[in-house]
């Protein structure tokens, strides 16, 4: 718990950071959008990176995530996926996705995914927010 707290005051930092640097109003979400993108980007490199390649054209242990975002589960060629996931009829949204990353075994019991269990809400939106990114 504790380590998990260390490593998200480094990705808040940076959220209050380039928010407070937003100067247009006008340009305020596309920042905002941005900002929390980069903090998704620290809490990827800690907690995913080590299974899931940011090369787009490489799948590692895990399968690359590039166009993740409103794709169906299980649906990228060649890359070998539990039945469980296989089966499971997800559309990669922002719900399923918050769903995932709280607990993806107890969305999709059987998963070969090894648990992940990120449950502060504003860590799953920078996560979701740097997951989009992915195209
Ligand atoms: C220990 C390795 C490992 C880690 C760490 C890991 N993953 Fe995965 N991930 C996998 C594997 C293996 C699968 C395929 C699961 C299956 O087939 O059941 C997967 C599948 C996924 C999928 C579904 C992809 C698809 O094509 O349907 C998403 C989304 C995902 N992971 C996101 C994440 C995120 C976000 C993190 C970090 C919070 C993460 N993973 C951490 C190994 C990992």
């Amino acid at each position: 718990m504790k380590m998990k707290t260390l490593l998200l005051a480094p990705a808040m930092a940076l959220v209050l950071a380039n928010t407070a640097q937003a100067g247009d109003p006008d340009n305020y979400a596309a920042d905002s959008e941005a900002a929390m993108a980069a903090a998704g980007e620290i809490i990827f490199n800690h907690n995913c990176k080590a299974c899931h390649s940011s090369d787009a054209s490489k799948n590692t242990f895990g399968p690359r995530l590039h166009g993740v975002f409103g794709r169906k589960a299980a649906s990228v060629p060649r890359y070998a996926y539990s039945d469980a996931l296989k089966n499971s009829g997800i559309t990669w949204d922002q719900k399923k996705l918050r769903q995932w990353i709280n607990a993806n075994d107890l969305l999709v019991p059987g998963t070969r995914m090894r648990h992940v269990n990120i449950n502060d809400e504003a860590a799953q939106d920078y996560l979701i927010a740097f997951i989009k990114t992915l195209k």
